[in-house]
């Protein structure tokens, strides 16, 4: 067992980053790499899965699934730390079995290697749906505005479901072992500068056409790739509690309407605090007094233009 509540630099250290090969993994690869972190990637492999782990700037690449516990236990042996991003990102990532096993069972897996290996600091990817309120399918909303990491889980899937059992996983792996953790609940993760924001800004307003409700209990929230990756960075040399996960996104919504007049439409039963401007109605105070982190990119940086309208969601001219 490590007697380090985090890890003390990342310059120098060994990261073994699960799910390295995917949107957030292969972005935290990339800025462990500018801070002269020695980092191996683990995921499934596949074609030229070890050539796109080198070009990110990675060191190694193991190909292994965070369902097999023996391979796990090798892939963590000697780390400094471990950032677990590995796993189905989302309902429509496969069954409700695998969603479930391989984020729940995988996490818990990946979690008990490392501390069992004395791993300095492990960061976990938890998500805004570890509340359960964007993928229930039923009418709900949250119990108040701006809702935070204490707001009550209502979780009705599988894949929240999972996300609320790697934080449950978190406590516990903290509480027995006394590993460092840290949880991250990510919003909408993209690169929001593809095609000079078009193609973030099309999948917007379509998210909002199809499920308005989801998005309002997202607070209209989102990060870009980078920014995601740079407060899963901070994580590692930051002490936190192990669970809840912390809450981050950009500091405004994607939306043009200011944010009480888009409550006052999607959500006039809520109780709300007034919220200035654009800001999110999601509280990110964790985010900047226990890590330090405010994202830097934001949509309307790359043109005011492509922030949705709640009166006109009809595709962009891109
Ligand atoms: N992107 C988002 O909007 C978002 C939001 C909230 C939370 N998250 C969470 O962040 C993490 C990373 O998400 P992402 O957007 O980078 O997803 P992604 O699908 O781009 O990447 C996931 C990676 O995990 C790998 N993987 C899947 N199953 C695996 C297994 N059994 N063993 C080893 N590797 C496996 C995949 O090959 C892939 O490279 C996930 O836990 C996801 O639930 C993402």
């Amino acid at each position: 067992m490590s007697g380090a509540s985090a890890l003390d630099r990342v310059a120098g250290s060994r990261v073994l980053v699960t799910g390295g090969d995917g949107l957030i993994g292969a972005a935290v690869v990339r800025a462990l790499a500018e801070e002269g972190a020695e980092v191996t990637v683990y995921d499934l492999g596949g074609d030229d899965a070890a050539a796109r782990a080198a070009e990110a700037g990675a060191r190694a690449h193991l190909t292994g699934s965070v369902t097999d516990a023996e391979a796990v236990g090798r892939a963590v042996a000697d780390q400094d730390a471990v950032v677990h991003l590995a796993g189905r990102a989302g309902l429509d990532q496969g069954t409700a079995e695998e969603i479930y096993r391989v984020n729940a069972l995988g996490t818990f897996l990946v979690l008990q290697a490392a501390a069992l290996a004395g791993v300095g600091k492990l960061v976990y990817a938890s998500s805004i749906n570890a509340s359960g309120l964007p993928l229930n399918p039923h009418a709900v909303l949250p119990s108040r505005y701006p809702w935070g990491e204490d707001e009550p889980a209502v979780i009705a899937d599988a894949y929240s479901l999972s996300k609320e059992a790697n934080e449950a996983a978190a406590r516990a792996l903290a509480r027995r072992h006394g590993l460092p953790l840290t949880g991250l609940r990510y919003p909408l993760v993209r690169d929001i500068t593809v095609d000079d924001g078009a193609v973030f800004a099309r999948h917007v307003r379509r998210a909002l056409r199809e499920d308005p409700r989801r998005q309002a209990c997202e607070g209209w929230t989102y990060l870009d790739v980078r920014d995601a990756a740079a407060a899963t960075v901070a994580a590692l040399t930051h002490e936190t509690p192990a669970a809840p996960g912390i809450l981050v996104a950009a500091p405004r919504t994607y939306l043009r309407q200011d944010t009480d007049e888009a409550l006052q439409r999607s959500a006039p039963e809520v109780p709300r605090e007034q919220v200035p401007g654009r800001d999110v109605p999601v509280d990110l105070h964790r985010a900047v007094s226990l890590l330090g982190f405010k994202a830097t990119l934001a949509l309307e940086d790359l043109g005011e233009h492509l922030l949705a309208d709640l009166d006109d969601l009809e595709e962009p001219a891109s």
